[in-house]
């Protein structure tokens, strides 16, 4: 039996008088990456943002390991924001820092590593996106490919159990789309989960064992690539062909 390690029961979320989420059930397993999905504007980026409480949920609960971690204080959403990392839609880095004060920077946040500890893993992490050679570069310098990229390294530096993808392959060329999945694959490979929302269908279908779609605030659809691919849900139908 898979191991829930993210439970989300029942959740609803208002903004003035716009019903958001009506209503958001699923669970994700231990090792699984899930594909979320559906129409821009649909609520995927806020419910990402709830699971690491940067939006209050109006009700429901948010369960990690069975614990509930909705509404809780900011020093405790700290802890769970190194357990469970959000990959920002935008690259989101600092434009002050470098590109290895960027990686480090949860590393001296959290963390009570020595500076030669951190050199070594941020070193770690910039191999294993291919930019070994851009440490001392400022995201000024990068292209949207490479800050995308030095993003998802930030939010993999503490090794997290699960990563929010929000986005991450988004305006990007195909080789760095590639190289984007490749990271993703090989976090999946090492044991942990992911939610990875995106409006590119063949690269959900690529990483994903589920996807679910977002539809009026619910989840209008649960299940494998395979299974999506062969619904024949009219709603289902229309956006596959959609994006
Ligand atoms: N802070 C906020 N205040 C008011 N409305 C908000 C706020 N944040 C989000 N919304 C609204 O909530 C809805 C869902 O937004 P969200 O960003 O989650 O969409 P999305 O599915 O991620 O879309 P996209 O695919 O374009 O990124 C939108 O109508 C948005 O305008
Ligand atoms: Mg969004």
């Amino acid at each position: 039996m898979m191991k829930k390690i993210l439970e989300l029961k029942d959740i609803k979320k208002k903004f003035q008088n716009k019903d958001v989420h009506k209503g958001i059930s699923f669970s994700l397993f231990k090792g699984e990456t899930v594909g979320l999905l559906g129409y821009s504007g649909a609520g995927k980026s806020v419910l990402l943002r709830s699971i690491i409480g940067l939006e209050e949920i109006d009700s429901g609960q948010i369960l990690y390991n069975d614990q509930k971690i909705d509404h809780l204080d900011e020093n405790e959403l700290n802890k769970i924001r190194q357990r469970i990392s959000y990959s920002f839609q935008s690259g989101a880095l600092f434009d002050s820092m470098n590109v290895f004060e960027n990686i480090a920077f949860p590393l001296f946040e959290h963390t009570i590593l020595s500076e030669h500890e951190i050199d070594l893993k941020v070193s770690q992490v910039l191999n294993l996106i291919g930019l070994k050679d851009a440490k001392e570069l400022m995201p000024s310098d990068l292209s949207g490919g490479m800050q995308k990229r030095v993003g998802l390294a930030r939010a993999m530096i503490l090794d997290p159990e699960i990563i929010l993808y929000d986005e991450p392959t988004a305006g990007l060329d195909p080789v760095n789309i590639e190289i984007i999945l490749n990271i993703m694959q090989n976090f999946k490979k090492r044991g942990f989960s992911g939610i990875f929302v995106t409006h590119d269908i063949p690269a959900a279908k690529k990483v994903c064992d589920r996807l679910l779609i977002l539809k009026d605030g619910k989840i209008h659809f649960d299940g494998s690539p395979n299974d999506f691919d062969k619904s024949q849900d009219e709603y289902i139908r229309t956006f596959s062909m959609s994006c």
